[in-house]
């Protein structure tokens, strides 16, 4: 079910339902179809610290609880969601196919490839597929992109948007999502980024993912234990406080002048000594020997001076991602609020794009 036959169709706008680590992000775009898009309203609400674990719900009545506190905030009328899985809970494979065959054809087709790759029953998995790129002719082949995950893991998103009264419409992955909301901001960059090299790094909670792309294809990526937590917990500890009392502390910058220096200036420097190194990896385990561009997103980015931090280690161009810059705001939106917790909703702002076919 992810997007595509498990799930029933209508041709209308989903709400972007992001389940993570840290929080539930809910957000609404509406226009679309050449119009300009708009933003029309979004939360972020954190989730208590047990209840998502790598991209597991770990504890159900937790999560179910930040979801129901999400969506008091975010308002009435939401009933269909577009929902993500974390990509290391989805095998995902490319294969070639002849062109030209019925759906039903295809799918006999995906099964026995993915029976080859799966190491699990077919029964015991959620299968999908997409075609990729334009139809072409009957002779050719077409690419197909075969998604698989274990039952339960869809199945528990699923139950977690039903115990808060919704209906997961769409179960996509992170990682994609992710990348419709990065188009959107390669597009902003001169011709387009067309031919540049551009490492997305999202620093979130718990993670710090690099994923370089070249051309909208995805070239290397890498994952590091690395995130945000880091620096509330070192916050918790200095000032004697929760860790959730420091979370909140840090986002609202209500933290003693000492913090700046002492504890954020160390971790900025962490961060971009981390980032630097990934890419010496990048660079020695590809054919590739520079990026041109890095864009910061996650609740991390911004952070302040983290973009002139890593441009100085790295001396590579850096931005922090804002997927909303090309699109309206609806007056219920702050607009400086939203630029400040754009990098945080990319998974969001991918599954808010998402129009389910009629
Ligand atoms: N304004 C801010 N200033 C500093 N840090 C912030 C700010 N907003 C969010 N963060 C931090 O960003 C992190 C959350 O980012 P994000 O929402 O991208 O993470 P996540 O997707 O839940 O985590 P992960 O991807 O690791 O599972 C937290 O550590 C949070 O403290
Ligand atoms: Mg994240």
């Amino acid at each position: 079910m992810f997007d595509l036959s498990l799930l029933s169709r209508k041709a209308r706008p989903l709400v972007g339902l992001d389940v993570s680590s840290s929080s539930v992000k809910l957000l609404e775009l509406v226009g679309g179809d050449g119009e300009t898009l708009r933003v029309e309203r979004y939360v972020i609400e954190p989730m208590a610290r047990e209840a998502v674990v790598d991209g597991n719900i770990a504890n159900m009545d937790l999560a179910v609880d930040a979801v129901r506190r999400a969506l008091r905030r975010f308002g009435a009328g939401v009933k269909g969601v577009a929902m993500a899985l974390p990509a290391s809970a989805v095998i995902t494979k490319r294969i070639m196919l002849p062109g030209g065959l019925r759906e039903e054809e295809m799918e006999v087709q995906v099964e026995s490839e993915a029976n080859q790759y799966i190491p699990f029953a077919l029964d015991e998995v959620n299968l999908d597929f997409q075609v990729l790129g334009d139809a072409v002719g009957e002779d050719q082949d077409v690419e197909v992109l075969i998604a698989a995950s274990r039952k339960e893991k869809v199945e528990d998103r699923v139950a977690l948007a039903e115990a808060a009264g919704l209906k997961a419409e769409v179960m996509d992955v992170e990682s994609f999502a992710t990348q419709s909301a990065f188009d959107l901001v390669v597009r902003q960059l001169p011709q387009g980024g067309k031919d540049q090299i551009i490492a997305l790094v999202d620093v979130g909670a718990t993670m710090t993912r690099v994923t370089v792309f070249l051309n909208a294809n995805e070239v290397y990526t890498r994952e590091q234990v690395f995130g945000g937590n880091q620096l509330t917990h070192d916050v918790a500890r200095m000032y004697g406080m929760s860790v959730e009392d420091a979370e909140a502390a840090k986002k609202n910058k209500t933290l003693p002048e000492t913090f700046a220096a002492e504890l954020q200036r160390p971790f900025v420097d962490s961060l971009a000594l981390e980032i630097s190194r990934v890419l010496q990896f990048f660079f020695t385990s590809t054919q590739y020997n520079q990026v041109d561009q890095i864009v910061l997103a996650g609740g991390c980015a911004v952070i302040p001076d983290l973009p002139d931090v890593v441009k100085s280690r790295t001396q590579i161009e850096t931005l922090v991602a804002n997927p909303f810059s090309g699109m309206a705001v609806s007056s219920k939106v702050r607009p400086k609020a939203l630029v400040a917790d754009a990098p945080a909703l990319m998974v969001a702002c991918g599954l808010a794009m998402r129009r389910v076919e009629a």
